[in-house]
């Protein structure tokens, strides 16, 4: 296939899907470079069945539920022994030093930029691909983000494109493994080791990705996660 641009995708894709639901069963109307069977909501054949959809987040009875009864019935509702068991274990898995529980997601990212000491005046290389608390995160330490854009062949922030957006007030690189796909960490590395830059992992997507053997969210200065019902490993 044509090497085309993510730009170029989203563009002819949008454009193409909004056709299909009024006209044709071509995917890109007016390219007729690909074509796609009639979905199933047009009267096409269902490739799933939703009412087999497995539910989530998925749990063992023996096991678990005896620890959320052993933690209810402690009454010690906040940072106890089970908090600090999950940070080293966490810790462990992932081949980290240490590991700290913060409320959620947005929290863990705005408190790794904050003991990074990114402030007022700094700049935050970021993908524009993510979710919106990333660029919370970076916001709300007073700092700017700066967006460098995707790999149209992994959608993850491109290395290429990172040196030219380096700038004098640039502290930190934020890559985000986006859809449990780890970032191209060697090369962003590389350049954040050269310019002395800072690197946070939002990894909150990436649970136990690796690359070689190597797990998302240890190749920078920290990384960060989270378990809420939507992640790959949830647990509320
Ligand atoms: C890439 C990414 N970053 C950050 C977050 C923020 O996590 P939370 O919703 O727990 O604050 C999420 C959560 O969906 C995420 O997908």
């Amino acid at each position: 296939m044509e090497n085309k641009s993510r730009r170029w995708f989203i563009r002819h894709g949008s454009l193409g899907l909004a056709a299909t639901a009024v006209a044709s069963n071509s995917l890109f109307a007016g390219s007729a470079s690909i074509t796609a069977p009639t979905p199933a909501v047009l009267g096409g054949s269902p490739v799933t069945d939703v009412h087999k959809w497995i539910k989530w987040p998925i749990w063992i009875p023996e096991t678990d539920e005896p620890l959320v009864l052993q933690s209810l019935r402690s009454g010690v509702w906040s940072r106890a022994k089970l908090v600090e068991q999950f940070e080293k274990e966490w810790a462990n898995t992932l081949g980290s030093k240490r590991c700290l529980t913060t409320v959620n997601g947005t929290t863990a990212l705005i408190v790794a930029l904050n003991q990074l000491n990114i402030r007022g005046g700094d700049e935050v290389l970021v993908t524009p691909y993510t979710f919106i608390a990333t660029i919370q995160a970076i916001l709300t330490n007073g700092a700017m983000p700066v967006f460098v854009d995707v790999d149209p062949h992994t959608y993850q922030i491109d290395p290429k494109k990172l040196e030219a957006k380096i700038t004098p007030q640039t502290k930190a690189i934020l890559p985000v493994h986006i859809l449990g796909l780890p970032a191209d960490m060697k090369s962003i590395m590389a350049i954040a080791n050269k310019h002395k830059l800072l690197v946070v992992e939002d990894a909150c997507q990436a649970h136990l990705a690796e690359i070689n053997g190597k797990k998302a969210g240890t190749f920078g200065n920290a990384g960060c996660f989270i378990f809420q019902n939507s992640k790959e490993i949830a647990i509320g």
